[in-house]
């Protein structure tokens, strides 16, 4: 029988991939600053989640037009909403670039999907949006759903990312006591936890208004915690936290 590979090394020997030293900014302000360290990193795994009607579709469209924009390539996958909606919705905002947009339920097709734009485009910085995870299935018929799946979806959204150096933003629901599907199993298998809520402490000074914020970060510190505000073009940044306060 063959010994197993060594696998330890020293950890200043350890060769590192030149792409996990870049920086992607993605051109929003306010979500540049939340990420804290100048943008993605290619291979990111990004959870974003929030409470419905918050405003997590129109902050991924700005996000994936602002990425077209700079020249790098986005597919955003909508199960939540048909294609139309979401052309509607970046006519409203007059965004100027697009972006790719599919709606597959099955996660083994929105993969193949990814990899066939990123081998279109070769050289750019590819972005996969999910929206959402819990509507994603491992089959073409949506039977196979649940906390169980939507974890073994992440784990695949996971999987591709470090493979391709792709980056992942997928979208997940929470509840009205703020936990969210899948609960820490998912969380383990994300870099980065966005939260996008409405501030519903009475007490609080921003009571009532959208707040932004990366709560987990394995790529750096959180950055900077943002009040938004939603208008007819979509989200404006409209104040910011210190970190004591948020
Ligand atoms: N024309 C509009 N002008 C301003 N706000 C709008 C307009 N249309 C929709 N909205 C707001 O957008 C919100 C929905 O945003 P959306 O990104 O779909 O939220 P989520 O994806 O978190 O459910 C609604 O709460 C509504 O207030
Ligand atoms: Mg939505």
């Amino acid at each position: 029988m063959n010994a197993p590979k060594n696998r330890v090394q020293h950890v200043l020997s350890v060769n590192v991939d030149p792409r996990l030293k870049t920086r992607i900014p993605t051109g929003v302000d306010y979500f540049d600053q939340g990420l804290g360290y100048g943008g993605f990193v290619p291979s990111n795994v990004m959870m974003l989640t929030g409470s419905p009607g918050v405003g997590k579709t129109t902050m991924t469209l700005q996000v994936a037009d602002s990425l077209h924009g700079q020249g790098h390539v986005c597919l955003l996958n909508t199960t939540e909403q048909a294609p139309e909606n979401v052309t509607l919705m970046c006519e409203r905002m007059e965004l100027k670039h697009g972006f790719y947009v599919a709606d597959d339920v099955n996660i083994v097709t929105v993969i193949k999907n990814a990899c066939a734009i990123q081998q279109k485009h070769p050289g750019k910085q590819m972005f996969l949006m999910v929206d959402s995870l819990p509507e994603m299935s491992m089959n073409d018929d949506a039977t196979e759903t649940g906390n169980k799946v939507s974890l073994e979806i992440a784990k695949l959204l996971r999987a591709w990312a470090k493979q391709t150096f792709g980056v992942v933003v997928f979208i997940n629901h929470v509840t009205k006591g703020g936990a969210f599907a899948g609960k820490n199993n998912i969380l383990h298998q994300v870099d980065q936890h966005a939260q996008f809520m409405f501030d519903i402490e009475k007490k609080s000074p921003t009571f009532g208004e959208r707040i932004f914020k990366i709560s987990k970060n394995r790529w750096g510190s959180s950055g900077v915690t943002s009040i938004l505000q939603m208008t007819e073009k979509g989200l404006i940044q409209t104040g910011q936290l210190m970190a004591a306060e948020s």
